[in-house]
């Protein structure tokens, strides 16, 4: 059955030049000096050297091409073709494929190995049509290895209550081991606008 579309896949049949858009925000904050990579900066504290790591609904790349630039073997996917050709531009290495989150199957793209960590950063979570997050997540669940660990981040007030995703979560199999209310490890709260989940297998 076809995956129903979601958010991302809205905005940019709404506006055609939203990619674009997108794509030189990212590279403009990193020529003027930003940090751009602090998401990854933490997946990166999780793993040794030269484990695997998915980058799950990757953009333009800024996350996993950080993550292989030291040292990591990446594949990112993301479900919007423009920002994949933007990742093989502007960060080559990773493996990078565009595919939907919610029937990925990468043994399919001759990727047999699971991941050590998968990062799904940037709100992805939110640009979902509802019906799919409980497959995305499942996903996840199917692509770690048996160790591995899942962080997903995003805000509150984008339509997805933290509750329901942690419900969400135990439905696909994966267990909350730790809850953050930013990617550089403040706790989470009753009152945190922002969720960073690591999942891992349950
Ligand atoms: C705000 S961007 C974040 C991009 C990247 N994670 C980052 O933080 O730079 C949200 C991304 O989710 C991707 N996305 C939305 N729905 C998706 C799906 N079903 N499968 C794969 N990617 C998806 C969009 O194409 C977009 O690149």
């Amino acid at each position: 059955m076809p995956v129903e579309p979601g958010e991302w896949e809205r905005i940019i049949a709404a506006n055609p030049d939203h990619s674009r858009w997108y794509i030189q925000r990212f590279r403009d904050l990193e020529a003027a000096g930003n940090d751009i990579v602090g998401e990854a900066r933490l997946i990166d504290a999780m793993l040794p050297r030269g484990s695997r790591a998915l980058d799950a609904g990757c953009g333009p790349g800024r996350l996993g091409g950080y993550l292989h630039r030291v040292g990591h073997t990446v594949v990112g996917v993301d479900v919007d073709p423009a920002l994949i050709e933007a990742a093989e531009q502007d960060y080559p290495g990773p493996t990078w494929i565009a595919a939907n989150l919610a029937d990925l199957d990468l043994p399919a793209h001759g990727i047999d190995d699971g991941f050590d960590a998968i990062v799904c950063a940037g709100n992805v979570m939110t640009f979902l049509a509802p019906s799919t997050r409980t497959d995305v997540l499942r996903a996840f669940e199917r692509h770690l290895r048996v160790d591995g660990r899942a962080v997903v981040g995003f805000g509150a007030g984008r339509g997805y209550a933290f509750d329901d995703f942690f419900a969400d979560a135990r439905t696909a199999g994966l267990e909350t081991d730790l809850r953050l209310a930013t990617w550089d490890l403040r706790p989470f709260t009753d009152s945190s606008d922002f969720l960073v989940a690591v999942l891992r297998r349950a």
